[in-house]
């Protein structure tokens, strides 16, 4: 087996990010957080006043601007045009507006292009909401990581605290829930478990057992093949 995907799909605030980035550490791939591309262009929108109810201009932003994500010691840092907003794509105001720019069709279908041309150059760790459905069907492995709604809402409060933001944690849950009703009712590639995914509930679990866990599923899946 040569070249090697893995999916990670799952709500907002499940941990994929820092489950996805490890497993990627640990297995020396390469890591993709394709939220934070959705996330790059919501920024850019809302700073260049571009309206985020206008589908056409948002493609036509999508097209002038170059994403690079970059992965380090640091974890991963988000480009736009050169410029780093690794910081500023996580903002409330982006997180807030981001749902709205990733349901648009040919925003989407774009995004899933640049996604799959990475993932056909390098072996990746993919998170998302599409993953395993739509961008990386045929993933070697696919998991679907999912935890309480409280555990979630609770984690995001401390991802923020961490960064110096002190929030309000019944109303990030209530902004999870409403981002997860957004995401999962969208037409287009809502998010979804795929049939052939891992169910993987995190509730409870820290992040080493939650790797450990993903690091034995693909051992086990290389050895099957
Ligand atoms: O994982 P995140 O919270 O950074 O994702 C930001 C938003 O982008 C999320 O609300 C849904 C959307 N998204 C998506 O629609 N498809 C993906 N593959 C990844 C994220």
């Amino acid at each position: 087996m040569s070249q090697v995907n893995i999916a990670i799909d799952g709500p907002a605030g499940a941990g994929k990010s820092t489950v996805a980035q490890q497993v990627a550490k640990r297995l020396h791939l390469l890591y993709i957080d394709t939220g934070a591309m959705y996330r790059a262009l919501t920024y850019i929108a809302l700073t260049r006043g571009c309206p985020l109810t206008e589908e056409h201009q948002l493609r036509r932003l999508l097209d002038d601007i170059q994403i690079e994500l970059m992965s380090g010691e640091n974890g991963q840092t988000v480009y736009v045009n050169g410029r780093d907003v690794t910081r500023e794509i996580r903002t409330t105001e982006v997180t807030n507006h981001v749902s709205l720019v990733a349901a648009y069709p040919s925003i989407r279908e774009r995004m899933v292009e640049l996604q799959r041309n990475m993932a056909e150059k390098k072996s990746v760790v993919m998170d998302g909401r599409d993953i395993g459905t739509n961008v990386l069907p045929n993933a070697d492995l696919k998991v679907f990581l999912t935890a309480s709604h409280e555990e979630r809402a609770r984690r995001r409060y401390q991802e923020l605290l961490e960064r110096g933001i002190r929030a309000n944690q019944s109303q990030l849950g209530l902004d999870i829930a409403e981002r997860d009703r957004k995401d999962s009712q969208r037409e287009i590639a809502p998010l979804k478990q795929a049939e052939d995914a891992i169910l993987f509930d995190s509730t409870g679990l820290t992040i080493d057992q939650v790797v450990d866990r993903i690091v034995a599923l693909y051992h086990e899946m290389k050895e099957r093949a």
